[in-house]
Parts: structure tokens; sequence; C-alpha cells
């Protein structure tokens, strides 16, 4: 399934419509990286950019102008020229022509005319929406065309007179996911739970954890994905390592691993993380608190419900897992108290989801004002709780140490209660140990 110029097309009717009359827009799309010499990291369209526009070129810009009325808009694109010689060096261009053809834009220019082409766009303008802080070599773009509109027309009214972060709107947009864009995250949550499968029933003690991790990437690859963030693979202790990446220990028999892993499909992201035994068999340690992690993830999921605060799966998985430590003599003290004081952030230390969309980390504010958000429909949230033992951690007992686990699904918050994306990869601990037999 993929997104047709008329979705694209929508999407910037709603923006046009959001930005009042005689106002401008300006959106950049990523910047080439390179990685090391002469060898870029692969490009990969700016999120925003590629939400309004389907066009996945680097070097490029688009530009939206409304009229005085609001009735209708104009929509270009800057982008790269069609040159055979480039084109046998790098690839197809859809050029000037191609993107009037194929992207359905009013008008088209090279790349190399915008600070040229654009003091006429910015003239006589009242509000310039462009996203400030995001890129500063584009931000001294911008700058520098302002100056010259107002200088171009001393007498007259110059460039914009207000400047409005676009993300406001944007990002709200981005936030609510149409069924459509549903679909695709749906997508990509079954080619990550396929992976996930796949690497549970693959994993073996002392496979190196890139090796695991290469069965993960190979199911993307052969459903034409890429990962969606760095993967985790981390084999016991450095299950207690968040942002764990280096992947490069031997997998131990008797030991946990945490693999945090998933692909974006059509620029949808899932995320997914699920923790299992290296030998397929629980010990009763690892199976004591993986219960614990499981019972406040399943409760922090039903409490995604229409009207209830963003913070509310939080509260609830805290509760469920505090309640666990103290039970296994882990932590010691009143549950209220230990809560109050967040005394638990020894073990558990992140939150417990973020928004999911285009980006991993997706857009959209968690707060109006002061005051946590409440879940809409269409809002995509991960929920993700864990418990980290770290191994030098001399305040418990030594059987628990260097234990770390972390399960997380991807779920959608509807009118008809939670929807889990990412349900076709097991998590329970029968489940999983049947799997790998
Ligand atoms: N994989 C990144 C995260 O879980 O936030
Ligand atoms: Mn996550
Ligand atoms: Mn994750």
């Amino acid at each position: 399934m993929k997104l047709s110029q008329a979705d694209f097309q929508e999407r910037r009717d709603r923006l046009a419509e959001q930005m009042g009359p005689n106002s401008i827009a300006i959106i950049a799309t990523s910047p080439e990286v390179m990685r090391n010499r002469d060898a870029d990291y692969k490009f990969r369209a700016d999120s925003s950019f590629f939400y309004l526009t389907g066009f996945a070129e680097p070097e490029a810009v688009v530009v939206i102008e409304t009229d005085e009325t609001c009735e209708s808009y104009v929509y270009s694109v800057f982008c790269r020229e069609r040159n055979r010689d480039m084109e046998i060096w790098n690839g197809y261009r859809a050029g000037i022509d191609g993107v009037i053809d194929d992207y359905d834009a009013d008008e088209a220019y090279a790349i190399d005319l915008l600070d040229e082409e654009i003091i006429e766009k910015l003239l006589n303008k009242q509000k310039l929406y462009y996203r400030i802080g995001q890129r500063a070599d584009f931000d001294a773009r911008v700058s520098a065309w302002i100056k010259e509109a107002d200088e171009q027309q001393r007498r007259g009214n110059g460039g914009p007179a207000e400047i409005i972060q676009l993300d406001r709107i944007v990002d709200e947009m981005r936030l609510h996911k149409s069924t459509q864009e549903i679909e695709l995250m749906q997508i990509a949550s079954n080619i990550s739970a396929e992976a996930h499968t796949h690497a549970m029933q693959k994993v073996r003690p002392d496979m190196m954890e890139y090796a695991l991790e290469a069965e993960l990437v190979y199911i993307f690859g052969q459903n034409g994905c890429v990962p969606s963030y760095n993967s985790i693979v981390g084999g016991g202790a450095n299950g207690c390592i968040l942002h764990y990446v280096e992947n490069n220990k031997p997998l131990k028999d008797g030991d946990l691993v945490l693999i945090d892993a998933a692909c974006e499909y059509e620029f949808y992201a899932s995320d997914i993380t699920r923790t299992f035994p290296v030998n397929g068999k629980f010990s009763p340690e690892q199976k004591a608190l993986y219960q614990i992690i499981l019972h406040a993830q399943i409760a922090a999921i039903d409490s995604i419900q229409i009207g209830n605060s963003y913070k509310e799966p939080h509260h609830v998985a805290v509760r469920i897992m505090v309640q666990g430590l103290l039970d296994l003599g882990i932590m010691q003290g009143d549950i209220e108290q230990i809560i109050e004081s967040e005394s638990y952030r020894q073990f558990y230390m992140h939150g417990t989801g973020h928004w999911l969309g285009m980006d991993v980390h997706d857009v959209g504010s968690y707060k109006h004002g002061t005051e946590w958000r409440t879940y809409e429909q269409g809002m995509v949230v991960t929920v993700e709780p864990g418990l980290y033992i770290a191994p030098d951690d001399e305040t418990v007992d030594v059987k628990w140490r260097g234990i770390g686990i972390r399960i997380e699904d991807d779920v959608v918050a509807t009118v008809n209660g939670p929807l889990v994306l990412t349900k076709n990869v097991v998590k329970s601990i029968e489940d999983i140990e049947a799997l790998m037999a």
C-alpha cells in the first residue's frame, strides 16, 4: 500500500487552510550527510517534507503561497534538474517536468534558482511559516531572504510581517493519524513482528549479538524496509544499557537478550522491544521480573483510552512494577513514598512511551500549556515499561543483578479502545518458550 498524490494534496490543502490569507510556507527537506570520505549516509527525506509532498529526493524545497482570500494557493517545488551525467552516476531525478506531472506542483524551479525566485514570493506576504531552529544553515538563508525582501521594497511592505513556527500546524496534523496512515503503520509493525519472531527462532548460545541483529535486518530488507532506528541487541547485562547499539558481544547460555529493533515502511515507523532467554527457557529470577513487567505493560496498554491523560500508562505501569519489586524484596518501603520520591528510578529510569509515526520519536506536543494532553482518536503511542538491575548494584541480592527487561508495543488510541499494532509477536512467558522450543 502506498499513499497517492491526492493524499499529499489533501494534506497541503489542510495546511493552506490553517495558514490564513496572503501567507507563505517554506519547507526544506533534510540535507545529505557524509558518513566518511566520499561515502554518504543513505538519504532519507525529512518527515514533514515528505508528509506534505510525497517527494523523496534530496536537495528540494517547497513553497506554499495562499492568496488574499485563502481560497486557493500556489504549490511550488524547487528540485534538482534532470542531468544525464549526474543521473548515470547517482540515479534518476524527477526534474522540473516530473514534479509538475507526477507530484502535482503548480510551479517548478531548479533548486539553484531558490535564492533568486524566493524573494519575489516573499514580497508583501503577511505571514511566513517556517520551521525555525532545525537547520542553522537554512535559517541563515531565510534571514538573508527576509532582509533582502525588506530592502527591495523600502517604501512598500517588504517581506512578511510575521514569522510563525510551521511545526505548530504540521506537527499537530501528523500527530493524528488517518486510517491510511494506521494501515501503513500496521504493515511496518507486521514486518517488525515477523523479524522478532524470526530472531526468537534463530538465537543460540554463543551467537554474537550482531549476528542476531543481522537476522532482524534480513527480514526488514526482504520486505523492502530499513530499520527505523539503530537496532539494540543486548545480551545479559547489556540489556541494562538503554541505548546499547554496539551489539558486539557473544550471547550467553542462561542470559536474556533484549532486542529493541523495528523497521519503517513507506516512511512510517514501528518500534518493538522483546526480551527472551538465549537458551529458550527463563530462569526463576528472570521469570519473576518478566512477569511483573508484562503485567504492567498489559495494564498500561488497557489505560490508553480516549480522554485519559497521556501519562496514565506511565502511572499504571510504575505502580504495578513498584509493587512487584516490593513483593520480590528488591525494594523496601512504602509504595506511595517510593512513587512520590521516584526512588524506583534506580530500576526504571525512562518514560513509558512516546508518540510514534513517521519519526520513531514522533512529533506532536505532549502538553497543552502545563497540562498533559489526553488521548484522541488516531494518536499512536508506544508502551514500553522495563526494569534494569545494574550488574554492580550492591543494594540488591546478587541473583537479580545484570537482568534488563523491556517489553514494547505500538498502540493506537481509538474510540473502540486501544488497538495494538504489534500483537503478532508473542510476549507471554509460555508463548515465548513454546515458540523457542
Ligand atoms: N527504540 C527507541 C525507543 O524505544 O524509544
Ligand atoms: Mn520506543
Ligand atoms: Mn524501542
